[in-house]
């Protein structure tokens, strides 16, 4: 099957076959290397050629679009999401109106401890098919590649369901796919007054049942005051380490809790919220092969400080944005609102924001070699906008949906 798209304005962020870039960093970002007026072909769902219409080959396709007036760029990478949840969480959202704080309605036995009871008490094909759902919505919004972690167990066998509901989406879309065990998002009411008691269960028993199914691909833990400490953060990364679960963690959200450096010290794939982050955090990431992940949508919607990008992106470091989909501090995976609030809150240029949502989103899902650019060889996942003057109408145009179609 030879799909061919043709007159598109502009093909987005191109790489040639000799060049292998896992990630851009520092001003290499502002750099997302495009051919106006071009064509592309794809062959059996991989990016077969492309080029300026002037050098459009004669061959025949299976079916054509035209892409006149529209861009082509790489589907989104999202790398960091809580996408399979029972139910939302907009009752909360009244009450942090009214005044009460993230946190503290996490310390009454809400937020994550609530999602968690609804999670606990749902079937598991239900779950799935709200988890589906939900999934086919953001394809639509322009998403091929998720992490979805799981974290709303809090139990073994809560745990479990939701990594099985995470291999069942990913068995049966064409999207794909990463699993993250994020069984210490939070501490568990009976493990209140036990807390080494739930990292031991994590420890001994739910990480070995879930490597034993292969149900994961990376260890997260809520590394945050309040939440899980850097000893208990170590210990849990360690643990996972030894069944070969590479770190990626929630990190620095409400408090400069040195958990950029605890993740950098053991190799994580990706260090993500990061409002809080000052020189040492900066200094820490330096040199590592360590993504940092900035999550403003999360923060846009908590009312709390943006993560300093600029800081980050000038001292030369990645940067990855995704959008943290989850019903309590983020119930929206629409990555052009995220490219949005990353160009008018976080001074990313278009171009960066776009970089940081494809190349870099691959790279913190390991998927660079097979996503993220428009390379010769790599999954034709792809966008196509609607009509539009230029890249920079995508996040300008915000909260108006310019993506017209989206290729798997
Ligand atoms: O990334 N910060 C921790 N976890 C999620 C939110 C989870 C929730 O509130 O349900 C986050 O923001
Ligand atoms: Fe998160």
């Amino acid at each position: 099957m030879r799909l061919l798209i043709t007159n598109i304005r502009q093909l987005c962020s191109i790489e040639q076959e000799k060049e292998n870039r896992q990630k851009v960093s520092g001003a290499e970002m502002s750099h997302l290397p495009s051919i106006e007026h071009a064509w592309l072909m794809a062959e059996n769902g991989i990016i077969h050629s492309f080029g300026a219409m002037d050098t459009m080959p004669d061959t025949g396709a299976d079916e054509t679009i035209d892409a006149t007036g529209r861009l082509v760029l790489p589907a989104w990478c999202d790398s960091h999401t809580h996408l399979v949840f029972a139910a939302p969480r907009d009752g909360e959202f009244v009450d942090r109106i009214k005044g009460k704080s993230y946190e503290e309605i996490a310390r009454n036995g809400g937020g994550i401890l609530n999602s968690a009871r609804r999670l606990n008490a749902m079937d598991e094909n239900e779950l799935y098919d709200q988890s589906l759902e939900r999934l086919h919505r953001v394809v639509a919004q322009g998403t091929a590649a998720i992490e979805i972690k799981s974290g709303y167990g809090l139990c073994e066998e809560g745990e479990l369901k939701m990594l099985k509901v995470i291999r069942k989406l990913k068995e049966n879309s064409k999207v794909a796919v990463k699993a993250t065990l994020l069984a210490a998002h939070a501490y568990p009411l009976e493990y209140r007054d036990n807390k080494e008691g739930y990292v031991k269960l994590i420890i001994e028993k739910i990480l070995p049942r879930v490597a034993g199914e292969g149900l994961a691909d990376y260890m997260d833990a809520f590394c945050e005051e309040g939440f899980f400490g850097i000893p208990e953060t170590e210990r849990l990364l360690e643990a996972g380490w030894k069944y070969g679960l590479k770190p990626k963690i929630h990190a620095n959200q409400l408090h400069y809790s040195g958990g950029v450096q605890v993740g950098v010290k053991h190799n994580a794939l990706s260090v993500d919220h990061l409002e809080c982050v000052g020189a040492a955090e900066i200094e820490a990431l330096k040199g590592s092969n360590t993504m940092p992940t900035l999550l403003p949508a999360a923060a846009f919607f908590l009312g709390i400080q943006y993560q300093p990008a600029r800081r980050i992106i000038d001292a030369g470091l990645p940067m990855c944005l995704a959008t943290d989909y989850n019903p309590g501090s983020c119930p929206s995976g629409n990555v052009s609102l995220l490219l949005s609030l990353a160009c008018t809150q976080l001074k990313m240029t278009p171009e960066e924001a776009i970089n940081a949502v494809t190349i870099n989103g691959a790279y913190a899902m390991e998927l660079s070699a097979e996503l993220g650019t428009i390379k010769v060889g790599k999954k034709a996942s792809l966008i196509i906008t609607n009509k539009i003057p230029s890249l920079a109408y995508l996040p300008y145009d915000f909260g108006n949906n310019n993506i017209d179609r989206v290729i798997l």
